[in-house]
Formats: structure tokens, sequence, C-alpha cells
């Protein structure tokens, strides 16, 4: 009942341009990338002025006609608007048209239906689908198929709307009932790692920006790229491994991009917690995109709603290759901090100079030194792998172990308050009162 519309649909894209709202050029050019993405067929992109949007029509009467005389004369499948939509106008707009309608939101949940990758994607973005549907059930595709009868299809009409609705409540509830299971599994393997001191990283950015390339190209896996929006949709999780600082996580986001329906965001919540829960984000720009001041904004935007934006951010410009004016390089702050890396993920330009930034950033937060166990401190070494990385071990001849772990000042300190005998074994280089511990 919830498939998405197959591939190469002949669809008309409309846009209107409403007093006192400027469009950028941008923005319209991406509307035509998220049908392309979404398998549609680019047959006509119509425009329109207007004061405001017509309650009835929303784009008014004369303009819908006329787009209803392009659908009878190009055999058009469906309208899609770059609006949302009430559900009276969807509804309206298919009487008239007698073809489906799509609103921007359902367009965008469509291409993320079709992008999820995980288990609890698919969950998180049929759950979207529903909770956008249900609002607009009333119309459903009973009204077009009592067109296709005639008069009299009414009565059988209505009872399909009632089995509709209630099978689209059931499936709420059965998908809500699957997520907190998902949920819960997640947040334990997450607690996992913080229990284990493993820090981590977020990679953040627009869509299209490379995250995935980049993500592949940090970690060596596999993750699914295309040029098309929204190829990655799941956080997926890969640890890295650095000689000089021990593991660190790096989370793969799903791809932001402006006017995100508020269903999604709120979907998508729990699963960005990682991004609200990383040491450090890693915010990925295309540096040769002409709007990428407006899409950094656009980001910030939506970790601000998601409670995101007060972690430590790293810009990673990326793209390079695309400009011969441009050279990898890494751009420092007034206090000499590293803000941003320029870099080609896809070239691997830079690369290296990303690596020695994120080394730096966990360095000066963590420390590395190496201990010497008796064989009587096993509990202490248990201790220690629990909340500690451990870089490198050897069982010693004598028995006991020798340990080079890494760790963080704030739970070093912490860990040497209740245990005494570490007191003048870890030497803490850090002046603690920085780190605020209580
Ligand atoms: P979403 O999943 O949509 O959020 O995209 P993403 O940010 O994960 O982007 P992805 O890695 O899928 O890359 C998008 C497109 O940009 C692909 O065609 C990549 O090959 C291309 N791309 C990524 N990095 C670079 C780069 O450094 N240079 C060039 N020329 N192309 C790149």
């Amino acid at each position: 009942m919830f498939d998405r519309h197959a591939g190469g649909e002949r669809s008309v894209l409309v846009h209107l341009h409403l007093k006192g709202i400027q469009t950028e050029e941008n923005f319209l050019t991406e509307f035509q990338e998220l049908v392309q993405s979404a398998g549609g067929q680019v047959i006509s992109f119509l425009t329109a002025n207007r004061y405001s949007p017509d309650s009835k029509y929303f784009v008014g009467k004369g303009k819908a006609e006329e787009i209803a005389l392009l659908i009878e004369a190009e055999n058009i499948d469906m309208v899609i608007f770059n609006h949302n939509l009430s559900p009276a106008q969807e509804r309206n707009l298919e009487q008239l048209f007698n073809c489906r309608v799509l609103d921007r939101t359902t367009l965008v949940l469509d291409i993320f239906a079709l992008r999820a990758r995980s288990f609890e994607g698919k969950l998180q973005v049929e759950l979207a689908q529903l909770k956008h549907l249900s609002t607009r059930l009333i119309r459903g595709w009973t009204h077009l198929e009592r067109q296709k009868g005639g008069i009299g299809m009414r009565g059988p009409g209505e009872t399909q709307l009632e089995t509709d609705r209630r099978l689209v409540s059931k499936r709420i509830d059965q998908i809500q009932s699957r997520l907190a299971k998902v949920h819960a599994q997640r947040e334990q393997s997450r607690r996992g790692r913080v229990r284990a001191e493993i820090p981590t990283m977020s990679l953040v950015g627009y869509t299209n920006a490379g995250k995935s390339t980049l993500f592949n190209h940090l970690t060596k896996a596999e993750v699914y790229v295309a040029d098309q929006l929204f190829a990655t949709l799941d956080p997926t999780l890969r640890r890295l491994d650095f000689a000089q600082i021990g593991q660190v996580v790096l989370a793969d986001t799903v791809g932001f991009i402006s006017n995100l329906p508020h269903e999604l965001v709120a979907a998508f919540k729990s699963t960005l917690q990682e991004t609200i829960q990383a040491d450090l984000l890693l915010h990925l720009v295309d540096a040769t995109d002409k709007q990428r001041v407006e899409n950094i904004a656009e980001v910030e935007r939506i970790l601000k709603e998601i409670g995101a934006d007060k972690q430590p951010t790293l810009y990673i410009y990326n793209k390079i290759d695309l400009d011969e004016n441009l050279q990898p390089h890494i751009e420092y702050d007034d206090n000499e901090k590293a803000k941003a890396v320029w870099l080609s993920a896809k070239t691997g330009q830079g690369i290296d100079l990303l690596e020695q930034v994120i080394i730096d950033f966990f360095s000066q937060n963590y420390q590395q030194q190496t201990i010497i166990l008796d064989p009587s401190e096993g509990r202490l070494h248990a201790l220690l792998h629990q909340k500690t990385t451990v870089i490198n071990e050897k069982m010693l001849e004598q028995g006991g172990w020798e340990m080079t772990i890494s760790f963080e000042y704030k739970t070093i300190h912490q860990l040497i308050k209740t245990e005494k005998s570490l007191q003048n074994r870890l030497q803490i280089e850090a002046n603690v009162n920085e780190w605020e511990i209580q």
C-alpha cells in the first residue's frame, strides 16, 4: 500500500513564487534533482507568481486548469509541488487533474524511503510516511476510484477509507513497538562504547557534500555511495585505529536538506543521538557549491533543533579537486586551533591533514601512558580495560602486564580518586581544573 511510485514516471513540477518570499535559483534546481533522485522523469517545470496561495487549488483555478490540459496532452502520471499542500488542496487538485499529486514532504519522505538501508532507518521512514499519510487519508485514492467508477461509488469508497485508517493506525502501533526494541539495543551498545571510553566523531553535512565518500576513505568500508541526494540514511558506525591515540568511532549520518519535513526530523531524533553525543563533529561542506554558506546555516539550524549544536566542530571543505585554485590546507582560528580542513575525499588529497587534526584534537583531550601491573592486580587490569582504550598490552615474564593506555583526563582523574594504587603511577599532565571536575 505504501510502495513508492515506480521509476520513470512522467512528472510535471510546480513552484509558486509567492510575494515577499525570495526563491534562490538553486532551490529550484535542487527540487528538480530531488524528483530525479526519486526516479521521476521531468516533462515540464512550471512556475507562477501569486500574492498568496489559493486555498482551494494552491496555484489558483486558472493555472490549475492550464496544468490539467498539459496533463492530458503529455500523458502525465503525477504533478509534484515544491511546497507543502493541505490535504484539501491535494484532494482538489487530484480531482481536477485525475492523476496523483505529491507535495514536497511526500517527495522527500519517498526519497528517504528509497535510501533507507538499516532495519531501524526503514522503520523510521515508514513511521514518518504513515503519520503524514494519516492526516491525508481522507482523500486516499478512493476519490480517484470514485471518479473512474462514476457516481454511486461513494458507499464502498468510504468503507475502504475506514479499513485504510484502521490498517494505518495498526501499522503505526506495530512500528512504534519494534522501534522501541531497536532503540533499546542501540542505546545499550552506545552505553558500552561510553563505558569503554572510546571517543566518537560524527559526520554531518548537507546532502551530497560527500559524507559517504569520506567515510569510506577513512574506514575503507563499503558504504553505498551514489551521486543522488540522500545516498546515506542510517548512521553507520565504524572504528578507526590511530597508532597515536588508539580507537575512535566514526558515525556517518543522514544528509540534511533545506525544508526537511518535520516528521522526518522527529523520526530521526533517536538515530541522531549519536551526533548529539559525539566528542567531535565533522561538518562536511561541498566547497564548490555556490550555496555553501546557506547549506552550512541549514545544517546548523537542524543540529540546533536536535540539540547537537554545542559540540566542538571541525569544518571539512570537500571536493577541492573540482577547482584548480583550491589546495589542501588547514585553516586556523585566532587561537591557532584548527577550525577547517580543505581536502578531496575522492582523490584523497588532504586526508592526511584531516587525520593529523583529528589526532591533535584527541591527544589534547586524551593522554597516553604505559603502566605496569602486578599479577595480583587483576581487578585493576579489568577496570583499565573497561575505562580506557588499551593501545598495547603484553604479559610479563614474571607475571602481570605492561599496558599502554589512552584516556581522557577527566575519567582518569575520577578513577584515581577511587583507585588509590594508581595515584603515583599515572601522571596527569593537564591542568585538571580546566575540566571542571566535580
Ligand atoms: P547524502 O547521502 O545524500 O547525504 O550524500 P553524501 O554527503 O554522503 O555524499 P556522497 O559521498 O554520496 O557523495 C555525493 C557525490 O559527490 C558522489 O557522486 C561522490 O562521488 C561525489 N564526491 C564526493 N566527494 C568528492 C570529491 O572530493 N570530489 C569530487 N569531485 N566528487 C566528490
